[in-house]
């Protein structure tokens, strides 16, 4: 029997994680979403494509939760996007509102999933969840590094025209301007990339890649970024439907590693059936190790004012 995914949220992100996982064929897929029509139209649609690409497995669109009972896997991308001018943080409260809603219907329907949390703001709404569902961090992981660590490597593979493929990196930290390039390990086939560009040069890509999805959301204008981030979900996915247990940047619930405690932050974790299977903790520099920490505490900024917003403080 085919694994059975549930993507909440048919927007730009939800209805592309949907087609791409669609497309590979290992699993059924549902999508879901408030607005009657648009998921049962968007799955249609992809369903029809089947025949064509070749893929039997089955894609469903619903309002209704009842139809995505005893998920896999479940992807919640639910919630508003940026407009120009809006930092992921000041999505806060909104999105703060949905996900909860949202992860309510997850732990009720699908209880034994491995849910991953898209809506931004990333760290803060993983944790919302995790508040919500009370799932083993294990099972609940945000999706951001791989998308930050993906543009990283777009623009250094650029600069010093190498394949991507060559190009290896890891953006730890939140999803949010204190993102933390690790800049001394990352290499161009082995080559460190201090050894290859100034540092003015890595520097500029740096900043580039923080302010990664802001480009696209000025470009766009009227939302932000998807087919990047759709790509990250579903590598993510593969990992944990295939067993792959490949080591990739995620926002895992820390307890201890790298000196954070009780906070969702990026890391390398290893995804596999079971969803997280280990946090890899890799050396990190003074420096790094500093930025880290700052990244750590403007998540911690997020989790407390909606701690206050639900004390009603
Ligand atoms: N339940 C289900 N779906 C919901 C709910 C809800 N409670 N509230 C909103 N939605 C749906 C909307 O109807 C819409 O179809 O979520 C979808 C969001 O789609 P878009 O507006 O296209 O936003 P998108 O670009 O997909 O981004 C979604 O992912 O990357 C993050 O920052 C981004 O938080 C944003 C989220």
């Amino acid at each position: 029997m085919r694994k059975k995914i549930t993507v909440v949220g048919a927007g730009n992100v939800g209805a592309t994680v949907a087609q791409r996982l669609f497309e590979r064929g290992y699993a059924d897929v549902v999508l879901v979403d408030i607005v009657e029509g648009l998921p049962q139209g968007k799955a249609l649609d992809m369903l029809e494509s089947g025949p064509i690409l070749g893929t039997d497995a089955q894609i469903t669109g619903t309002n209704s939760y009842e139809d995505t009972v005893g998920s896999d896997v479940v992807i919640i991308t639910a919630g508003i996007a940026r407009k120009p001018g809006m930092s992921r943080d000041d999505l806060l409260f909104t999105n703060m509102d949905i996900v909860g809603g949202v992860a309510e219907q997850v732990a009720k329907y699908s209880p034994q999933c491995v849910l991953i949390v898209v809506s931004n703001p990333l760290d803060a709404m993983a944790q919302q969840a995790l508040n919500v569902t009370k799932f083993p961090r294990e099972r609940l992981i945000g999706m951001a590094g791989i998308l930050d660590t993906a543009r990283f490597r777009t623009f250094l593979a650029q600069e010093v025209g190498a394949s991507v493929e060559d190009v290896q990196a890891y953006v730890l930290g939140g999803h949010g301007d204190t993102m933390v390039p690790l800049v001394e390990s990352t290499n161009v086939g082995g080559t460190p990339i201090t050894k290859l560009l100034k540092k003015e040069v890595s520097d500029r890509i740096v900043q580039r890649a923080r302010d990664g999805g802001a480009e696209i959301v000025g470009l766009l204008k009227t939302g932000s970024a998807f087919y990047a981030p759709s790509a990250a979900v579903a590598q993510m996915v593969d990992s944990i439907v295939l067993d792959k247990k490949r080591i990739l940047p995620c926002a895992a619930y820390l307890k201890g590693e790298y000196g954070i405690d009780g906070l969702f932050i990026g890391v390398p974790v290893k995804l596999g059936a079971a969803g997280i299977e280990e946090i890899i903790q890799v050396q990190l520099s003074p420096e790094e190790k500093t930025a880290l920490d700052k990244s750590a505490a403007a998540v911690k900024e997020l989790v407390e004012a909606m701690a206050n917003r639900s004390a009603g403080s």
